[in-house]
């Protein structure tokens, strides 16, 4: 899965799309069950390169919904412990988990520069997204 170049091209399509027609999604990014490990790997993303490339399971709000398999809306990052802060303009951060057969293998992630943006609007779109998407891996 998601091991092939024509696959992360179209996921960046979506990562660009995604990024360039909704005003408040300032980074958009995809991350992946890393094989066997117990991490994600940073996959196809639109937006400033981030450090984070790997996430351990538990870590951050991308590691808590790898272990929940729930979205994970945050109005305000300032106030999360468990958070990976990838930039300082960042305000809010919404990431939904990728099933496929059931399997949580991945998630969207999406960083905001707008306090508190997301509804659950954005909740079941992307959950639409992530849902197109597992049929193409
Ligand atoms: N903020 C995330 C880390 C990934 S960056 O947003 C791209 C987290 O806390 O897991």
């Amino acid at each position: 899965e998601n091991n092939n170049e024509s696959v992360d091209n179209r996921l960046l399509e979506v990562c660009n799309l995604l990024q360039e027609t909704i005003s408040y999604y300032d980074w958009v990014g995809f991350y992946f069950k890393n094989g066997d490990k117990e991490e994600l790997k940073l996959g196809p993303y639109a937006g400033e390169p981030t450090d984070h490339t790997i996430i351990p399971f538990g870590k951050g709000i991308c590691g808590q919904v790898a272990v929940s398999n729930e979205n994970f809306v945050v109005p305000d990052v300032a106030a999360q412990d468990n958070y990976i802060a990838c930039s300082i303009t960042v305000k809010a951060e919404i990431v939904v988990p990728l099933f496929l057969n059931g399997e949580n293998i991945g998630q969207i992630d999406i960083d905001s520069n707008t306090p508190d943006p997301f509804t659950e609007a954005d909740e079941r779109f992307l959950e639409f997204v992530n849902q197109k998407v597992s049929q193409i891996l």
